[in-house]
């Protein structure tokens, strides 16, 4: 059995991990902010044969919603997976961008992402195990113009992800980055971007995330970068 937290799971890559991951094996704490797309998402897996899907609904960055994520998970049962994949995007000049909007998304994307762990660690401790997969992009190591606060936050969130692992390996949790390039979502609804048909799909990234889900215990795999058939876009 296992038990699987996606965060940003009514849309794009969470939605698509959700679908790939389900199956009688398999429960789920799902987590967004947008009730009747989670609803949504939650009626689907369960048709998929999942046994038990909670929803928690709420903005990741709120600690209270992190605390209840954590309740929620200690009472399903199974291996531990974690997706920290709730995130959000805004490119453009830095010296016009509004301070609430970089400074949320550092914390949706970067804050929150460590959240989630630091309150699920100590249940992975416990249970002697866990598994965690942060969705990164490829602005962690690629320069991009107009995107020093995602790029930021992404590129902290993977030096944190190599630290944890060295910290916590040897307990039998382990920590992965996922880096892909350009993916076709609503994340890019409100920008200039990439031609679509061009992209990755979401399914291509919930399969890459399936993969390191059920690796082996004999191996780590740290880090993906996963790219378009094009490369960088
Ligand atoms: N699309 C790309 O090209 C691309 C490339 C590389 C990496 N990524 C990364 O992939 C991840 C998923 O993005 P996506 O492309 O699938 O975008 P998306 O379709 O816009 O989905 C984002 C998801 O995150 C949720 N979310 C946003 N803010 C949240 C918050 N504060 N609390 C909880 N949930 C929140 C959204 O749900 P609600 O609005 O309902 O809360 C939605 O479910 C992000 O971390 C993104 O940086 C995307």
């Amino acid at each position: 059995m296992r038990r699987v937290l996606i965060t940003g799971a009514s849309a794009g890559i969470g939605r698509a991990t959700a679908l790939e991951l389900a199956n009688p094996e398999t429960s789920f704490v799902l987590n967004a902010r947008s009730a009747d797309k989670l609803e949504a998402v939650r009626s689907k897996v369960l048709n998929l044969g999942s046994p038990q899907v909670e929803v928690v609904r709420g903005s990741v960055a709120d600690r209270e919603i992190v605390e209840i994520i954590g309740t929620v998970m200690s009472q399903l049962s199974g291996e531990l997976v974690v997706i920290n994949n709730a995130g959000t995007a805004a490119f453009g000049a830095f010296h016009e961008a509004d301070f609430e909007m970089w400074s949320d998304m550092l914390c949706t994307n970067l804050t929150s992402s460590l959240s989630v762990i630091h309150r699920l660690l100590p249940l992975m401790l416990e249970a002697g195990g866990g598994r965690v997969i942060n969705v990164l992009s490829v602005a962690a190591e690629h320069v991009f113009n107009g995107a020093a606060v995602y790029s930021a936050s992404k590129a902290g969130l993977r030096q944190a992800t190599k630290c944890l692992n060295a910290e916590y390996r040897a307990k039998g949790i382990t920590f992965t980055s996922l880096l892909p390039g350009a993916v076709d979502t609503d994340l890019w609804e409100d920008g200039k971007c990439p031609p679509r048909e061009q992209m990755l799909t979401t399914k291509a990234v919930a399969e890459a995330i399936a993969q390191i889900v059920n690796t082996l215990k004999d191996r780590v795999v740290e880090e993906i970068i996963l790219t378009p058939p094009l490369g960088i876009l």
